[in-house]
């Protein structure tokens, strides 16, 4: 008995020693299912709340406070309290309805913590986080309360305390675009401001040292961080603002003049998720799913109205100034400008559209892109203060017959895909979209390429804002209603919304290859697709528009060229994962010795929909190896791009099934290519190879390599 009793006075006494620490330190710790990731989260001693992230018992976030403030309101930020904390685990799998693999793992661990104000406001908010293998997520929920109804945040901070100096591949955190060069430096150089202005950008605004995300890092230790957001619904883009002299990241939302804010909230309200991916190798971050699996599922059901495709259009003859998007051709592709009418040498016309029509049907692409079909291009470049009710979404120029152009596609069986450039007007493409998504469908087009060119009319608001994120969300659901998918240029950046609505296929977003044809700045350099591909193509499919086989294009431009070999533009197809691939060239460019270039085989044979997808290799920057399965067919097809360094490589085909045999077709930089010296020299080499095959590669300055690997009977 005397012992039972001690027994149980020391239970209570241990229990009071762990509720005491407890209180003391007040911290709430949540782990990853693999208990790699530790996230723990308390409030100060002036109830302010931070966090801390731990990867094996490292700190990669040190301590770090939230809060916000608002526009006629006190700021929440101190005297919170904990009221209740509640947790939660999920393991489940879905599947996606294109993408880069069909199953999707979604495994979390997560904790809500329910904070209120020890003030008489008892102003309340939650932080919900979820702790994934591969990183952290984590948002505000507003819940409904008294004492916050309607309000304007004026700023959200949320802070990111790095623990030393990292290597950063950023952009600059532009309020308009993100068509910036990826520059590598560490941390503490950051400076987006002298990195922002560009004679090219037709919009672009910085306040303050930013950069946009997704940014990503890599530690003296050998550890890889990228930093973005989920699910950004109703509310501003987060840039993040750079201090470096304690280099701590905060976030800084995309304003807007006319609201004297950045976004208007009616609670209850959630944020979008604020995101960590944590990984040890590079290619684990292009792998992480965690953006996608923070967002909500598909709420669109089937969108089998949709067929992943590659495609052909009158669109890089417009931009290395072989034609005009204009009837009347007076746009100078050299200074984009429009000048005076000269002799016309528009693009968009029923012959050149059929002779577009006939390159697809006869090397298996799919689909046909036509720019410059409807009016309103005559002053595209003219009047940048006239952009309201210019463009047209329906009346086709004189000269592009549209019903021919349609029935000549569907005889050969080729897919249109619609051309919408609002040029920054959202309001004249809000009025007329409903009866432009009619004529579309009228007319058996299921997609729509849409651009924003320019500065947002109205003046004050920018393309990343709360206005225009609430104005491309729309046009997200009202095509969904109509059954129509969606490619935005100049879009917001894309945050895993391709889950919930499967019509958003893919956007621009980043400098493409439209950039090599006009830029001033030597256009994209070698090492940009080596950099994008643990950046940009971290948050979502990319319309980046690969595939020119006339790198110099010296006939048209003579300035300007691609900064890349031929093999490497074969490997972007498997490199850039998009459910929409463009073979940009001119059909005639695609011709050696009068017929069709043996190496656009490649681009015929390679698949747009996947059934999974694997990081082989790659250093951010350096190099990049991708493999990837196609569905249905079984087929495999790996892509390698390198910067301006040659590499050799060796691949190991192990993910190949063992026991069976296949015949891989490599498509190489031939020995003497460069690409600014020998760009298109390449070969192409048939092997029988087995998963238990080592194939040595080399790839040129510059270069790359593509591989099909077909099952043998
Ligand atoms: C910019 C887009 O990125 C490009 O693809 C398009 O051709 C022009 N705008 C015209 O809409
Ligand atoms: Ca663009």
């Amino acid at each position: 008995m005397k012992k039972l009793f001690f027994n149980f006075i020391s239970t209570l006494f241990l229990a009071s020693l762990l509720v005491a620490c407890n209180a003391s330190k007040g911290k709430l710790t949540v782990e990853s299912p693999d208990n790699n990731i530790e996230v723990k989260f308390a409030v100060s001693k002036v109830g302010a709340p931070f966090y801390t992230v731990q990867f094996k018992n490292n700190t990669v976030i040190d301590t770090s406070f939230i809060s916000f403030d608002f526009k006629e309101l006190p700021s929440l930020k101190e005297g919170f309290k904990v009221i209740n904390t509640t947790r939660n685990t999920v393991n489940e799998t879905w599947q996606m309805p294109w993408g880069e693999q069909i199953d999707v793992e979604n495994n979390y661990n997560e904790l809500v913590v329910y904070l209120e104000e020890e003030t008489p406001l008892k102003r309340q908010l939650n932080i919900r986080f979820k702790i994934y293998n591969d990183g952290v997520g984590f948002r505000y929920e507003f819940p409904k309360q008294e004492n916050i109804k309607e309000v304007l945040i004026t700023d959200e901070n949320t802070e990111f305390n790095l623990t030393e100096d990292h290597t950063v591949w950023w952009i600059p955190g532009d309020w308009d675009i993100y068509e910036h060069l990826y520059s590598e430096t560490k941390f503490s150089e950051i400076d987006a401001l002298s990195k922002a202005n560009h004679e090219n950008l037709a919009a672009t605004y910085i306040p303050e040292n930013a950069v946009n995300t997704p940014v990503t890092m890599k530690t003296s230790t050998g550890l890889h961080l990228s930093f973005h957001e989920a699910d950004l619904t109703n509310y501003a883009g987060m840039t993040l603002k750079v201090d470096p002299s304690t280099l701590k990241m905060t976030s800084e939302l995309v304003g807007s003049e006319r609201m004297k804010g950045k976004a208007k909230i009616t609670v209850p309200f959630n944020t979008p998720w604020r995101t960590i991916q944590i990984a040890e190798s590079a290619g684990d971050l292009i792998e992480s799913k965690m953006i996608l699996n923070l967002n909500d599922p598909n709420e669109l059901g089937d969108v089998d109205y949709f067929t992943p495709m590659k495609y052909v259009g009158i669109w890089w003859e417009m931009h290395i100034g072989k034609s005009t998007w204009d009837m009347e051709g007076s746009q100078d592709m050299n200074t984009w400008t429009q000048g005076k009418s000269r002799t016309s040498r528009h693009g968009a016309t029923t012959e050149n559209a059929k002779k577009y029509i006939d390159f697809a049907a006869e090397n298996g692409i799919k689909g046909l892109l036509v720019e410059g079909w409807n009016t309103g291009w005559d002053k595209w470049l003219a009047e940048a203060d006239a952009r309201e009710g210019l463009f047209d979404f329906m009346t086709p120029y004189a000269d592009y017959n549209f019903e021919e152009v349609k029935n000549y596609a569907k005889e050969k069986g080729i897919e249109i895909i619609m051309h919408h450039e609002t040029s920054a007007a959202p309001l004249t493409y809000e009025k007329q979209m409903d009866e432009a998504y009619n004529f579309m469908k009228q007319n058996g087009i299921n997609s729509v390429k849409t651009g924003y060119v320019g500065e947002i009319i109205p003046k004050g608001e920018y393309h990343h804002g709360q206005w225009m994120v609430n104005h491309y969300h729309k046009v997200l659901v009202e095509a969904a209603k109509k059954k129509i998918a969606i490619n935005a240029h100049e879009p917001i950046k894309a945050t895993g919304k391709r889950r919930t609505y499967p019509n958003a296929i893919a956007r621009e977003g980043l400098r493409g290859q439209e950039f090599n044809a006009w830029a001033t700045d030597g256009g994209n350099p070698p090492n940009h697709i080596a950099t994008v591909a643990f950046t940009r193509m971290l948050s979502g499919p990319i319309d980046f528009t690969p595939g020119v086989f006339n790198i110099k294009f010296d006939d048209y431009k003579k300035g300007n060229q691609v900064n890349t070999t031929l093999a490497h533009q074969l490997a972007l197809y498997v490199v850039i994962y998009s459910p929409l691939q463009m073979a940009c060239d001119l059909p005639e460019h695609y011709l050696l010795d009068g017929k069709v270039h043996p190496a656009f085989q490649f681009i015929t044979d390679v698949g747009v929909d996947w059934q999974q997808s694997k990081v082989l290799e790659g250093e951010i920057g350096d190099f990049v190896v991708i493999a990837r399965q196609e569905k249905e067919t079984n087929n495999w097809f790996v892509g390698g791009v390198t910067n301006e360094e040659a590499r050799n490589l060796t691949i190991n085909f192990d993910f190949l099934e063992e026991g069976k045999t296949y015949t891989a077709k490599m498509y190489k930089d031939a020995e003497d290519a460069h690409w600014d010296n020998n760009p298109q020299a390449y070969t192409i080499e048939s092997k029988t190879i087995t998963a238990a095959s080592n194939i040595d590669l080399k790839m040129a300055a510059g270069g790359g390599f593509a591989i099909s690997i077909v099952e043998n009977n």
